[in-house]
């Protein structure tokens, strides 16, 4: 096969370099264009064929259903790693030893605390604030607290800045669910590991002297942080890129791509699955009904949970959870008739040539709301959670941004306006 591209514009041949990924992936660099052929752009809106990187940390292949973090499959560490563990591998490279894992969690340990003032703007949030609007304008709000900008050429003053928002994002992320259900604020227990340390945050309530720990819970925590922990470029993290490319400290960064994250298409959907179920129980639990109005294009219903950019045949991420989502119902002697709808509606699509000829199957976030529900965790907050288990994966993708010292982002755009026109004074418009 030929290392180049030929692309001929108006008569004029122009080569570009093919650069294979070390899975074999083909990009053409088309980075030359614009000044090899007098000025033409690509255009691929939604960027559904633009890379906008090179990246070593999360390899995923959308036909064969393989994710991958840092070469570890996600089934290997959702089975045997814990979310620190793989925090670590993906913002660093490897899998920490002993002595490295030890080090990050009492460096995380010694940041987790926010300062008092936050509990202020807190307070200012009507309760009915949605938590991802609130978690947002907390992490930006973090700035304020911790001025000083990341010297990013300094290992010491990145790993730092690492260690740092790890230990503080989990009480922000406690505190906007306590502040949700009117409960006081606490800080975390230095005695507790990561995830234990979080539920023990959420879940303390005032009049329990001790949190007794469900390790069900936990341990169902821990797999979906980890599956959630990162997914290469996409509309979060390459926020989280974008907006740090123009050296926006990471604090700011990171609140962008929680914004991203909010919406329904992307990390929202767990949200939205959970309500679609609900209306669905509601609505007498006829599933056919709404297969239909999903398949019909004059209805705006879509089947939350169903589709993905890049997954064409299944989402690992997604068979791994909907096992746990049964287990955990199952150990906790919950049944839900929202998990039989569901099963119901993922059979019926399977099944159906709509969804089929669309290559349409269950994403990760088809089932995660129903664990999130089974843990007591309000609707409202699951993509908050989707959040939490996010961090690592933005951290990595804005600390791999900065140390490969990439440009800042800034797309170009085919004008499709109107061409140069007269001014007219108001009275004669
Ligand atoms: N229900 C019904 N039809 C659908 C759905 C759905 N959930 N998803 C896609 N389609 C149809 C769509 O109407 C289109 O049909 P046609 O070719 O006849 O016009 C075709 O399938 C392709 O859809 P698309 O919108 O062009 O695909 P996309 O790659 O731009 O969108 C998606 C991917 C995830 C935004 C979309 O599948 C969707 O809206 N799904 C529901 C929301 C959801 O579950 N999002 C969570 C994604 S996983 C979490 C994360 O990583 O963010």
């Amino acid at each position: 096969m030929s290392d180049k591209a030929t692309l001929e514009i108006n008569g004029q041949k122009n080569e570009f370099a093919i650069i294979k990924g070390t899975e074999n992936e083909l990009a053409i660099d088309i980075s030359s264009l614009r000044s090899a052929s007098g000025g033409a752009i690509t255009l691929d809106p939604g960027y559904k064929n633009t890379g906008s990187c090179e990246s070593g940390i999360t390899f995923l292949d959308g036909e064969k259903g393989i994710l991958r973090y840092r070469g570890y499959s996600i089934e290997e560490l959702a089975e045997k790693a814990d979310f620190l563990e793989v925090a670590y591998a993906l913002i660093f490279g490897n899998l920490p030893n002993a002595e490295q894992l030890h080090k990050f969690h009492s460096d995380i340990k010694t940041h987790s605390v926010v300062d008092d003032d936050v509990k202020k703007i807190l307070d200012a949030f009507p309760k009915a604030a949605h938590p991802m609007g609130v978690l947002s304008s907390l992490t930006s709000a973090l700035t304020a607290f911790n001025p000083s900008s990341v010297n990013v050429d300094s290992e010491e003053d990145m790993y730092n800045s690492v260690v740092r928002i790890l230990g503080k994002f989990p009480i922000l992320v406690a505190w906007t669910m306590r502040k949700k259900k009117g409960l006081p604020l606490y800080y975390g227990d230095s005695s507790l590991g990561y995830v234990e340390n979080v539920l023990k945050m959420m879940f303390k309530q005032p009049h329990e002297e001790k949190y007794i720990q469900n390790p069900i819970l936990v341990n169902a925590l821990d797999k979906l942080l980890i599956l959630h922990a990162d997914h290469e470029q996409n509309c979060s993290t390459s926020t989280v890129r974008i907006v740090g490319s123009s050296h926006a400290g990471l604090f700011a960064s990171l609140s962008a791509g929680i914004s991203a994250l909010w919406g329904p298409l992307h990390g929202g959907a767990n949200q939205a699955v959970l309500e679609m179920l609900e209306a669905i129980k509601e609505d007498g639990g006829d599933t056919k009904k709404y297969m239909a109005k999903a398949k019909d294009k004059s209805d705006p219903f879509r089947l939350m949970g169903f589709g993905h950019r890049v997954y064409k045949n299944f989402d690992p991420r997604a068979k791994i959870i909907k096992v746990a989502a049964d287990e955990v119902l199952g150990d906790l002697g919950i049944q839900d008739p929202i998990l039989d709808i569901a099963k119901g509606l993922e059979q019926e699509a399977l099944k159906d040539d709509y969804f089929v000829k669309r290559k349409l199957y269950p994403n990760v976030d088809f089932y995660s709301g129903i664990i999130y529900r089974a843990m007591g965790i309000p609707t409202e907050m699951f993509t908050v959670m989707f959040a939490l288990g996010r961090l690592p994966g933005w951290i990595a993708q804005w600390r791999e941004m900065r140390l490969r010292k990439e440009p800042i982002g800034r797309p170009r755009q085919l004008y499709i306006g109107e061409t140069e026109r007269s001014f007219i004074p108001i009275k004669k418009r």
